[in-house]
């Protein structure tokens, strides 16, 4: 079976599913959720940008939810005239739903639609993207927030989500080109329009003296986000979607929260007491501090503190067993000269720079590479990350999460996650658990390293 009949009888199967899933009743049905990929034009700044991308009309993406182990469907369709798929990061879903181009489902071609349907089997703060057309897509803003619910409510007074990223614009506020080649070869291309919900520096209010749980989600294709929080205690609660098993310190001046490309933070953030006042999320940055948002205190005082927050129930996470795991060692480097990424459909940088094990992903093609590791469904893996590059790397790994072990750098925090921020020269060893079947995309969430190379596959089987 070639790997076009694969796709194509992965999708006979889950036909299937869904007929016998409506077989049960129409109360079952499951929540659905129209999608549709269109040209948008915002105010990012000071004037209306055009040439933008989203779901929803002369809008941001909107925020997505779902509950905890329920089935959800989402309906993309494509109202462009170029190829897409939709992502759902950090989601441990059925491989067919992961929306990686020809390893997972052929692109979505424009006018036609894709069904992604599965039941997050964890709670907490994920996103989603285009993993086909990323490059240009995501730049023009096609990044959004997908919220899981706890089961039971956590008793937060409110909640607040904030989608970070830069867009590059120039002084008519129109969009310059996303990246530039000897940028891709280092450390990528910023923004210099920097957004939290497509706003620069929005206000949103609160009630004095409650209780917000920030949702910081790094969707931007190339910041490496420094965060504090300023104007009130703090804590972080929730690490990469997943709740903490060790605690985090309180993100200050001194102690930054470092957030990557592809990463998310949940926060306990307790609101001042006094009608007015203000927390603000700052980016610190070498060239002056930018504030990301404000969040203003309203009302009479709760009188709530930060104590008063239960901790979040666990997510269903398998603990890998470190005596019996096999370890795997990945380098992530340069790669040998001359590469041409191939092209089919998905955009193609045209260059590659980079390499996982020095071989550069051959681009985003039916006939592409097989994967870099093959792993055993049920046993333990130990990943060895070896940096061999003066830049940072956020390592991102589909359909599986992943807990640190140890650096040659730093002592890490032993919290799940799916995306790790590897330092220059950095040699980082993680495990995890190969529950999950299927082949999965394994690259580095720099948008500009993942399409010139630095993207490989691991195959669970
Ligand atoms: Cu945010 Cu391949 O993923
Ligand atoms: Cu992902
Ligand atoms: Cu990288």
């Amino acid at each position: 079976m070639n790997r076009r009949e694969l796709i194509l009888s992965a999708g006979a199967a889950s036909v299937c599913g869904l007929l016998g899933g409506a077989a049960l009743g129409a109360a079952n049905k499951p929540p659905t959720t129209d999608l549709k990929l269109q040209a948008a034009r915002y105010r990012l700044r000071n004037t209306e940008t055009g040439g933008l991308v989203s779901l929803s009309a002369d809008n941001p993406p909107p925020v997505l939810t779902a509950n905890q182990g329920e089935l959800t469907v989402f309906n993309v369709e494509n109202g462009l005239d170029e190829f897409t798929a939709m992502h759902w990061h950090g989601i441990r879903l059925p491989n067919a739903m992961d929306g990686v181009p020809y390893l997972t489902q052929f692109p979505i071609a424009g006018g036609e639609s894709f069904e992604y349907r599965f039941a997050p089997p964890d709670a907490g703060t994920y996103w989603y993207h285009p993993h086909c057309m990323t490059m240009t897509q995501m730049a023009r803003g096609l990044t959004g927030v997908l919220i899981v619910k706890e089961n039971d409510d956590p008793g937060f007074d409110a909640d607040q989500i904030l989608n970070l990223r830069d867009f590059r614009l120039d002084e008519n506020d129109e969009l310059l080109p996303a990246y530039s080649l000897r940028r891709a070869a280092r450390a990528g291309t910023l923004g210099n329009v920097l957004t939290a919900n497509w706003l620069t520096n929005p206000v949103y209010d609160h009630p004095a003296g409650g209780i917000v749980r920030l949702r910081l989600v790094n969707s931007d294709t190339t910041r490496i986000y420094q965060l504090i929080i300023n104007g009130g205690p703090s804590t972080v609660i929730a690490w990469d979607g997943h709740p903490i098993e060790v605690s985090l310190p309180e993100p200050t001046k001194e102690m930054p929260l470092v957030l990557g490309p592809g990463q998310r933070a949940d926060l306990a953030v307790a609101m001042p007491s006094g009608e007015g006042q203000t927390i603000e999320v700052i980016s610190m940055r070498s060239n002056g501090n930018n504030t990301m948002a404000t969040l203003r205190a309203t009302g009479g005082d709760q009188g709530r503190k930060l104590s008063d927050i239960l901790p979040l129930p666990p997510n269903p996470v398998s603990k890998p067993d470190l005596s019996n795991a096999e370890t795997h060692e990945f380098v992530f480097g340069w790669s040998p000269e001359g590469v041409v990424p191939k092209d089919g459909f998905c955009g193609t940088l045209g260059r590659t720079f980079w390499s996982i094990n020095r071989m550069p992903w051959a681009g985003d093609a039916a006939d592409s590479q097989g994967p870099l590791a093959a792993l055993r469904l049920g046993k333990s893996y130990i990943f060895r990350f070896r940096n061999e590059s003066p830049n940072q790397h956020p390592v991102h790994l589909h359909g599986l999460a992943f807990i640190p072990l140890r650096s040659n750098k730093r002592k890490l925090a032993a919290n799940w996650t799916d995306t790790a921020l590897l330092l220059k020269d950095e040699i980082m060893e993680v495990a995890l658990v190969a529950d999950n079947p299927g082949d999965w995309a394994f690259h580095c969430h720099v948008i500009e390293h993942q399409k010139t190379g630095l993207t490989g596959v691991i195959r669970v089987e």
